[in-house]
């Protein structure tokens, strides 16, 4: 298998409005990322992702973007990043960018002008068409209003935005859009930046001649939405092949496309080798469970994705991000567990195929916020969502409930870093709410605690420098059809890892595979020692095992 250094890499995800203020305007900014640095050096993160930091009105925090090539003032200057681009390379670190480009602003100038005139010749970088008697083009539903088109009076035409109607998506039929894009690209990488995540990128394809979608009206007004209908589309892949040969294949860089509704058979397209047109995707096919979540679906998606993918392209592995809510509440135990699930969870995280991703405050086992009226909420999402759940009936408190379960400002909530007011984050008024638990739960506590959850993503991260088995290993699964221990291994030469972890918070116990003979040697875990007698694994509630056998 080639070697790449972002398959090796540990990538941790900078949300940068939460991460460190350093003016007490209450947002984060890139002073206060620097005052970090040490912090993520000490962690052993190799590669940042930072979300969009460019100028934008911040309708969508950040993913509505009027200045492709510029640095939001509220976030900093272009030195200042240029400093932090020149500082994490000298600590051996790489940064990756934020590529928003389905959709920009409706306040960036491309799109001022597209709408100001029919034969404006910016007109055609956006998606315009005609209403159908007196409605919109088409039944398209968007993720965050009901209508994905919006009328505009001055040339009396709908255009497209599958967001926020602040967030127009770009006409990508159009070359001269795509040659502005590969521009923007060459302008980052130029600075030096060692990549993209590229946001909804399966989705700047759209079908050919844009039809109705055949589900069932999704909102109050009738509108559908069909990501199925949005997403990978046939042509998605001649965008990504010119983008490659244009731009991407001069550089030593590594990307990752966000793409909703992806199945393995899609992203082989995508990242497939040799031609690796992306270095991999976030599939969804876990978080998308949701209400429905198992760990028996939880492991059959991670055999279903190994499988299909193993020495064909690269995978990655993510338990979060600033979309989804924190991992420890939704998967683990955040009460009286939640420091052995967090280590359970970040084990799977490290050890299962792919790269991991790791988002701000995951390495301190932070759980969701009790949210407790709509007003505290930030998110454009949440209050779409509260809006169309009040709609169709809900009460306040059933809607507030089902906010609480899955509302991305879980996770955007500020860094806690100490016991200080507000976390240590800002001395002023934090954009978002801290999460009342900070005085517990915050990075300067468990940095002196050998026990930590930060310690072990700090011993995981080490590791993962230490032992190629972890990246390449062959990864075997045993007990699949159990729901409530995963154990696998992964092998790799001379070098043969057991992971074996409890699901639940009950003790259970597994028999170890044949293939483990010998006597296992504790690598990492998050009980001080192994129970292993006659050949059985008694597995103490979420306990996690990585042994060398
Ligand atoms: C992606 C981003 C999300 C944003 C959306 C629109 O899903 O991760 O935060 O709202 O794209 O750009
Ligand atoms: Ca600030």
């Amino acid at each position: 298998m080639e070697r790449f250094w972002w398959k090796e890499a540990v990538i941790y995800q900078i949300y940068w409005r939460s991460f460190q203020d350093s003016n007490g305007d209450g947002v984060g900014d890139l002073k206060g990322i620097l005052s970090r640095l040490d912090y993520l050096e000490k962690l052993g993160v190799t590669v940042i992702w930072l979300n969009p930091c460019y100028p934008s009105p911040q309708v969508d925090n950040g993913y509505d973007i009027s200045d492709y090539c510029g640095i939001a003032p509220e976030f900093g200057t272009m030195e200042e990043f240029d400093t932090l681009l020149s500082e994490l390379h000298a600590r051996g670190m790489k940064l990756v960018m934020d590529l928003v480009v389905n959709h920009t602003s409706d306040q960036h100038p491309w799109f001022v002008q597209s709408r100001s005139s029919k034969d404006n010749p910016y007109r055609d970088y956006y998606i315009w068409r005609k209403g159908k008697d007196g409605a919109p083009p088409n039944n398209w539903g968007s993720h965050f209003t009901p209508s994905a088109w919006e009328y505009d009076e001055a040339t009396d035409e709908y255009y497209l935005h599958l967001f926020a109607k602040e967030q127009p998506d770009l006409n990508w039929e159009n070359p001269k859009v795509r040659r502005e894009v590969h521009k923007i690209m060459r302008f980052w990488l130029d600075k030096g930046i060692d990549g993209f995540r590229m946001d909804v990128i399966n989705l700047v394809k759209k079908p050919e001649g844009l039809p109705d979608s055949k589900l069932p009206p999704s909102t109050k007004e009738g509108f559908s939405f069909d990501n199925e209908l949005y997403a990978n589309n046939p042509g998605l892949v001649e965008f990504f092949r010119e983008m490659k040969e244009e731009v991407l294949s001069r550089y030593d860089v590594m990307t990752v496309g966000e793409t909703a509704r992806v199945t393995p058979e899609y992203a082989l397209q995508y990242v497939g080798e040799p031609e690796r047109l992306l270095s991999m995707v976030f599939h969804f096919q876990i978080v998308d469970l949701r209400d429905n979540f198992t760990w028996g679906k939880f492991k059959a998606l991670q055999r279903k994705w190994t499988n299909a993918l193993w020495g064909k392209g690269w995978a990655s592995q993510f338990l979060q991000n600033h979309d989804q809510p924190r991992c420890v509440s939704v998967y683990g135990d955040d009460g009286k567990y939640r420091e052995k699930s967090a280590k359970m969870l970040a084990t799977l995280l490290h050890t299962l195929p792919g790269t991991p991703y790791v988002y701000q405050g995951e390495e301190l086992g932070m759980c969701n916020t009790p949210f407790t009226d709509i007003s505290q909420y930030n998110d454009i999402n949440a209050k779409f969502d509260y809006d169309e759940m009040l709609a169709k009936g809900k009460s306040p408190e059933q809607a507030l409930a089902v906010l609480n379960r899955y509302s991305r400002d879980h996770s955007r909530t500020p860094m806690q870093w100490d016991e200080s007011a507000n976390a240590g984050f800002t001395t002023g008024k934090p954009w978002l709410m801290v999460n009342p638990k900070y005085t517990e739960i915050n990075a300067a506590r468990q940095m002196q605690d050998e026990n930590s959850v930060w310690n072990y993503y700090r011993a995981l991260l080490a590791l993962r420098k230490e032992h190629p088995v972890m990246v390449y290993g062959e990864w075997t699964e045993y007990e699949p059809e159990r729901e409530d221990v995963y154990v696998y291994t992964r092998t790799l030469d001379d070098e043969r890892w057991l992971v074996a972890v409890n699901l639940t918070g009950t003790p259970t116990q597994v028999t170890l595979p044949g293939a483990v003979n010998g006597t296992l040697k504790r690598v990492l875990g998050n009980e001080a020692d192994l129970s292993l007698k006659d050949g059985v694994l008694t597995l103490r509630p979420w306990e996690a095992v990585i042994a060398a056998f």
